[in-house]
């Protein structure tokens, strides 16, 4: 993309700056042709993919080149719809035709292996979706082909690359809750929701094929947020499910599972990872209780308040509590509100902020965003709970 912004419109160089001026202008275009290189391809054109095409179109510099999937229609229908120029439902064609730097995997978790393989053989940094494989050991061979290849992987965990899991984080980094006690990770489902309906109409639906079945497609966003906090490899875990359905903890053969709860013990942090398809609001929010001050996250109204150790004496410490989360709320309320105005609002900005710093660090050759330990650790907590809900499939 050709940038003209630089300088300011009407700007003339005096002789005397005019070499520091085109110096100046080399060095800018030059960055921005490297990222401009950049080409983005997607397999997978089912629900999840529109989102990644509305996020990599946010970002200015990349090229969305093509999109595949093995259903010919639904690669073209997502090419139509957001004029891709190319699409393909063989993803050895689309990568030897294409050459994308980097590959979006967002086909369902069973492919994963194979796809990530392939692409980072053909050379492609990769941004898989969650849950990166079905097994543990798959998610390691994925990590272990792309540091093989000497390519860059991320996951999409978008929720940690929200405005609040920032202001968490920030609050964790600067001191000010001190050190984690307890974390409390909570994320709710709507079975009649879009995502619900598809999997509970259809019983051949590849949800019900992964070893922690639904769990399994939503326990990277519960767990993900707890490791930053337990940063054991192998903390104690104790999971338990059960059809929250009338209130019915009995469960009928091939009955899906649909409530969770796990605990976590680490050695200095402990944890509770909540999964309900019952519970309403349909929440998704994150309690991290310091050693100073406790933190309350609400990733869908985004908001971050801080629950502060009272100071004030006797009657006075119960009073002023209520006012300074209710300053806490309104601040978050406006800062929203401000988002909103700059269109910064929408339901997955996390993952636009996520894929620009992916994206970065292909081009500056850093640390990608999400270090593979972290990947690692979510896989492995997860395929431990999935082999105490579901024993029979780990025999
Ligand atoms: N990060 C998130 O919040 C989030 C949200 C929704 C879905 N997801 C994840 O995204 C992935 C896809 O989910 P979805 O709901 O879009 O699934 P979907 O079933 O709607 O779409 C998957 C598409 O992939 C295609 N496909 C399957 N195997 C393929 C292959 N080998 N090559 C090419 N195309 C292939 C299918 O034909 C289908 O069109 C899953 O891993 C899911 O867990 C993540």
């Amino acid at each position: 993309m050709m940038c003209t912004s630089i300088p300011c419109p009407g700007f003339r160089p005096k002789a005397s700056s005019t070499w520091l001026f085109f110096v100046f202008r080399a060095l800018y275009f030059s960055h921005v042709e490297k990222v401009a290189n950049l080409r983005i391809a997607i397999v997978g054109s089912g629900k999840i993919a529109d989102a990644h095409v509305e996020e990599i179109r946010k970002i200015p510099s990349v090229q969305l080149a093509a999109v595949c999937d093995l259903e010919p229609i639904m690669a073209e229908q997502l090419a139509t719809r957001y004029a891709v120029p190319h699409w393909y439902c063989d993803v050895a064609r689309m990568l030897e035709t294409e050459k994308p730097d980097v590959l979006h995997i967002t086909t369902p978790p069973q492919s994963h292996l194979s796809l990530a393989k392939q692409a980072v053989a053909a050379g492609c940094h990769v941004f898989i979706e969650k849950p990166v494989a079905p097994r543990h050991c798959d998610v390691e061979a994925i990590v272990a082909a792309t540091v093989a290849a000497g390519r860059k992987l991320a996951v999409n965990y978008w929720p940690n690359f929200e405005t609040p899991a920032i202001s968490l984080r920030a609050l964790f980094e600067t001191g000010v809750l001190g050190n984690p006690v307890h974390v409390e990770s909570h994320y709710g489902y709507d079975l009649a929701g879009e995502y619900g309906a598809a999997l509970k109409r259809d019983p051949d639906h590849w949800v019900h094929r992964l070893p922690g079945k639904l769990f399994q497609n939503v326990l990277d966003h519960v767990l993900n947020k707890i490791t930053p906090f337990v940063e054991d490899q192998q903390p104690f875990i104790q999971a338990i499910a059960y059809r929250g359905d009338a209130g019915r903890v009995d469960t009928e053969p091939g009955d899906l599972l649909d409530e969770l709860r796990v605990i976590i013990r680490g050695a200095r942090t402990s944890a509770y990872a909540t999964f309900s398809a019952h519970a309403r609001p349909v929440g998704h929010t994150l309690r991290v209780y310091g050693t100073k001050n406790t933190a309350y996250v609400d990733f869908m109204a985004r908001t971050v308040v801080l629950e502060r150790k009272q100071t004030f004496p006797s009657a006075l410490g119960r009073l002023v509590p209520p006012f300074a989360v209710a300053k806490d709320y309104l601040q978050q309320g406006f800062k929203n509100l401000n988002s909103f105005s700059h269109s910064r609002f929408h339901y997955f900005d996390g993952m636009r902020r996520l894929l620009s710093e992916f994206y970065l660090s292909i081009e500056r050759d850093s640390a990608p965003p999400i270090a593979y330990s972290e990947i690692l650790r979510v896989s492995s907590m997860m395929e431990r709970v999935f082999e105490q809900v579901y024993p029979e499939v780990f025999v």
